[in-house]
């Protein structure tokens, strides 16, 4: 029995250019904002510019994987509509972030981007899996890796070894020393006993203040530098990330991470216990292959470069990719500030930059 109806069997193929053009516009839409110590106004400029996209593309999208919960900032929120939802039109679930990394927007810092992803859903049915906590943590690796993963069976056994033995697993699989593995990780005090099990095998440690998606792309990425990406981070972040290495060929492994005990106790209370230890990689999170993952560069990142402006022009970097073609597109857009109009949900009528 066809899951999708012949109209709309390959949708995201053609929908994915609208993704990135979200994305573009949601940068352009934010870069105003960078340094202005308003992390606020930068989030609520990338969602307006999104949703101005989108009130004009036919899909049904939901957004099934959103931000805000995190601090109340202005945002997207699980349960929005995206598209204008004409009878007929292809269905969506959708996650975003219009930016992650919003602290390092307000603070003029890099490692932020804004990013998408979308994967065609039969009518009724949701693809893409939540994972309800706050945090998960999560190991994220890139092809090579996973392949070795595989094909030694180890699965999700490499979240729980000791930091050693995951270490040296991997610098076995890249066929490195120790001393040449680079680890990344997100900046918290909850990741400090990583920090040390890393500093203490002797690899080598990186470290971001904030934006963990580009983080934990960036092993997947052949010229990024970064071979691990370990630590515990937002989940949505997680959920994205999932999108992208799908498209990639690389794996994030994920855990729930509780933030106290009371959010232990209430999640205890809703899922078996099997669940509440569950391990899930990126095809358990994004099953199939009709997702496309894409993001545009705000402030220079692993991942791509910020918008730069060079007088009434802006240039924005972006990736785009599908996970049944695995093909990746780093798309490089040049924009004529005095020309370029974008529309916003707030004022659709379309006006300068
Ligand atoms: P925002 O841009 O939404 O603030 O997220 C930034 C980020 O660093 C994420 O990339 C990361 O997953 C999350 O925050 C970590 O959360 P916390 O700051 O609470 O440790």
């Amino acid at each position: 029995m066809a899951i999708f109806p012949d109209s709309t069997l390959d949708s995201e193929r053609t929908i994915e250019f609208e993704f990135v053009r979200a994305t573009e516009n949601a940068a352009l839409n934010a870069m105003h904002w960078i340094g202005r110590g308003d992390k606020e106004a930068a989030d609520e400029a990338a969602c307006d510019a999104i949703y101005g996209v989108f009130d004009l593309v036919d899909i049904c999208g939901e957004v099934v994987i959103g931000e805000g919960i995190k601090d109340n900032a202005p945002g997207i929120f699980l349960g929005d509509k995206l598209g204008t939802w004409k009878e007929g039109s292809p269905r969506f679930d959708i996650a975003l972030d219009p930016i992650d990394g919003t602290t390092n927007i307000s603070k003029g810092m890099a490692n932020s981007i804004s990013v998408m992803a979308g994967v065609l859903t039969p009518p009724d049915q949701k693809v893409m899996k939540n994972i309800p906590s706050f945090y998960t943590h999560k190991l994220a690796f890139g092809p090579t890796v996973a392949k070795a993963v595989r094909d030694q069976h180890i699965g999700e056994k490499l979240l729980d070894w000791p930091m050693m033995q995951t270490l040296m697993f991997v610098s076995m699989a890249l066929g490195k020393r120790m001393g040449e593995l680079v680890v990344l990780v997100l900046d918290r005090p909850r990741n400090q006993k990583i920090i040390d099990d890393i500093r203490a095998v002797g690899a080598s440690l990186r470290m971001v203040a904030d934006g963990d998606i580009t983080a934990a792309v960036a092993p997947s990425l052949p010229d990024s530098g970064i071979d691990l990406y370990v630590g515990s981070g937002g989940t949505p972040e997680g959920i994205l990330t999932a999108t992208a290495l799908r498209a990639l060929g690389g794996d994030i492994l994920q855990r729930m991470y509780f933030r106290d005990e009371a959010e232990r106790a209430e999640l205890a209370g809703e899922l078996s216990a099997a669940d509440m230890k569950k391990v899930w990689n990126a095809e358990e999170i994004v099953p199939g292959d009709k997702a496309i993952f894409c993001a545009t560069g705000i402030s220079d990142s692993f991942l791509l470069p910020g918008v730069k402006l060079i007088g009434h022009t802006a240039i924005t970097h972006s990736i785009l990719m599908r996970a049944h073609s695995r093909t990746v597109r780093y798309i490089r857009a040049v924009h004529d500030l005095e020309h370029k109009r974008i529309r916003l949900r707030s004022d659709p009528s379309e006006h300068l930059i």
